[in-house]
């Protein structure tokens, strides 16, 4: 089952609550929710508190996607707050299998995250030991970018090294997915798909949300 993660960067910051019940009520399973620190990515977004704040209202999971300098450092406060999955991108982790041996003594499912220009080489030693890895197809810091088909190329590598290995590690595309191109995106055998602009910016999130998990029931039927 495909599974979708709309990215809440895209979403009016005003009314998050009543933002996010929209895409739940529509069926959306994950929240996916970006933690910026101006250092890591250009770009500043939310922390701990604001998902502390809005654990109580969703049981979705929350997928937290942290592009932070140092991420050992607040993993703790973010597991607090109620993340389920804690992604950490590997080229601010010079000791990851520490850090997703951290998360996991958290009690969160771990996530190992890799920018557009970061080979899959440097995350084979923790395959075996996370439960997701996130391919970025835009440069991580703002919502609304275009989709870099180059990048997304990993991801078939990464279910073919999965199945060979017999490993059980989902994996998650991360940037420039719309319904345009989610045919393309789908093929690539992806497992969890954030859409941020293409679910948030929409004119009605719950329609975009609806369309999304009604194009993954026909491609999942095909
Ligand atoms: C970018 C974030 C993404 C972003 C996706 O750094 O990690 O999650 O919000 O937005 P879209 O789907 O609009 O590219
Ligand atoms: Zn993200």
């Amino acid at each position: 089952m495909k599974i979708l993660a709309p990215s809440m960067l895209s979403a009016d910051f005003s009314q998050l609550k009543e933002e996010i019940a929209k895409i739940e009520n529509a069926g959306a399973q994950y929240l996916h929710l970006d933690v910026m620190d101006g250092h890591f990515v250009p770009n500043i977004s939310f922390g701990a508190p604001v998902i502390k704040s809005l654990r109580k209202h969703s049981n979705m999971v929350f997928d937290v996607h942290l592009m932070i300098e140092n991420p050992e450092k607040y993993l703790e406060d973010f597991a607090k707050a109620g993340a389920d999955i804690l992604n950490v991108h590997q080229e601010t982790c010079p000791e990851l299998e520490k850090t997703v041996d951290m998360i996991h003594s958290l009690g969160c499912k771990a996530g190992v995250t890799i920018k557009p220009d970061t080979p899959i080489e440097k995350i084979l030693p923790v395959l075996d030991n996370v439960e997701m890895v996130l391919v970025m197809t835009v440069y991580p810091g703002f919502s609304g970018q275009k989709l870099i088909p180059e990048a997304m190329k990993k991801i078939p590598e990464l279910i073919k090294i999965r199945e060979e290995k017999g490993l059980k590690f989902t994996v998650q595309i991360d940037g420039g997915v719309s319904l345009k191109n989610l045919t393309e995106v789908l093929e690539t055998g992806v497992d969890i798909i954030v859409a941020g602009s293409a679910v948030f910016g929409a004119e009605s999130p719950a329609d975009a949300t609806k369309d999304f998990l009604k194009a993954f029931e026909e491609f999942e039927n095909k």
